[in-house]
């Protein structure tokens, strides 16, 4: 049912951002006019339309897909306040089918660096219309994780150590081992000493593999269960979750690496912030946390 083809993942969340994109201005959170590039069947997906999505899609998993798409609003606007305060450059880790560079209103002298496996980066740049690869602000960085340096490959490519930078590892963490996400933070310390940074991680509560339902909203049925079934889709596609953390952990792995975590927040934080304005508050019993959005920083001075 599922090719291998390593961008599996890549192509579910653009999934989710292409069926909330479908939506009318006044209903929905984020737009991503871009998203249906890169996702398989999108024509039948549009042909559904997003009321009829969402619906199925919480029938099958409820919160999943407020889930990614209020991770991407939440993003956006740590990238775009970013910026506003002048940052100078904005690496995506696992940038898959992200299309930020293109989507947000970044000035023209900011580079934005896109880094993934090669083999979905060649995917990526087939698929993107051709005005979009044209973007000169948009430098593909393509790194394997469990095997390659991110800095040789980010100063090869125009990284400036001394620029403000953001960085975001979105979706990311539960797919890589420990060893090379601990390893990726140190790179990204070792890159940056003379830089301000605002570093974006997402990763999966440990909490989730012992006890679901802390995880989850009140009356939020067999999380246990919806929980495996995140898994097993994932592990179909080739892409298993292998790496989850406590808030403790993710703690140390900044600290020792000169950042102060800011910020941990997840779905049920965002609710009244992105989906009730929209009249779209997700009850209790639907709210899955499925990961903890963290924003850490570290100043040069
Ligand atoms: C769930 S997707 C998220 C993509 C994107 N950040 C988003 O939110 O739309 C996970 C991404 O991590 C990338 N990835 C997984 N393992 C990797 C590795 N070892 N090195 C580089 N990228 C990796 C995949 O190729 C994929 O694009």
């Amino acid at each position: 049912m599922f090719a291998k083809s390593k961008d599996g993942t890549a192509q579910g969340v653009a999934k989710q951002r292409l069926i909330e994109s479908l939506a009318t201005p006044d209903k929905r959170i984020i737009n991503d006019p871009y998203a249906c590039e890169f996702v398989f069947g999108s024509g039948f997906v549009k042909m559904m339309g997003h009321k009829f999505c969402v619906w199925l899609s919480q029938k099958i998993l409820p919160g999943w897909h407020e889930h990614l798409v209020s991770r991407t609003r939440f993003i956006d606007e740590l990238v775009e306040e970013s910026l506003i305060n002048e940052t100078g450059q904005y690496v995506i880790l696992g940038a898959g089918y992200d299309t930020r560079a293109h989507r947000l209103d970044i000035p023209n002298l900011l580079r934005v660096f896109e880094v993934d496996q090669p083999e979905v980066q060649e995917r990526k740049r087939k698929k993107l219309p051709d005005e979009l690869l044209g973007n000169e602000c948009v430098v593909y960085v393509p790194v394997d994780f469990s095997y390659q340096s991110l800095s040789e490959r980010l100063i090869g490519s125009g990284f400036d150590s001394g620029k403000p930078t953001i960085i975001t590892l979105e979706g990311v963490s539960q797919y890589i081992s420990k060893e090379d996400f601990i390893a990726l933070v140190q790179e990204v310390n070792s890159l940056t000493k003379n830089a301000d940074v605002t570093f974006f991680v997402s990763y999966i509560d440990e909490l989730f593999t012992t006890n679901p339902e802390e995880c989850c909203g009140v009356g939020f049925e067999k999380a246990g269960e919806k929980f495996e079934l995140v898994r097993a889709l994932s592990a179909k596609t080739g892409e298993p979750w292998i790496s989850f953390y406590t808030d403790t952990e993710i703690q140390k792995i900044f600290t020792v690496n000169g950042f102060t975590v800011e910020e941990t927040t997840t779905l049920a934080n965002l609710n009244s912030r992105y989906f009730t304005p929209v009249g779209r508050t997700v009850p209790d019993s639907q709210l899955f946390n499925l990961e903890r959005f963290v924003v850490a920083k570290k100043s040069c001075d």
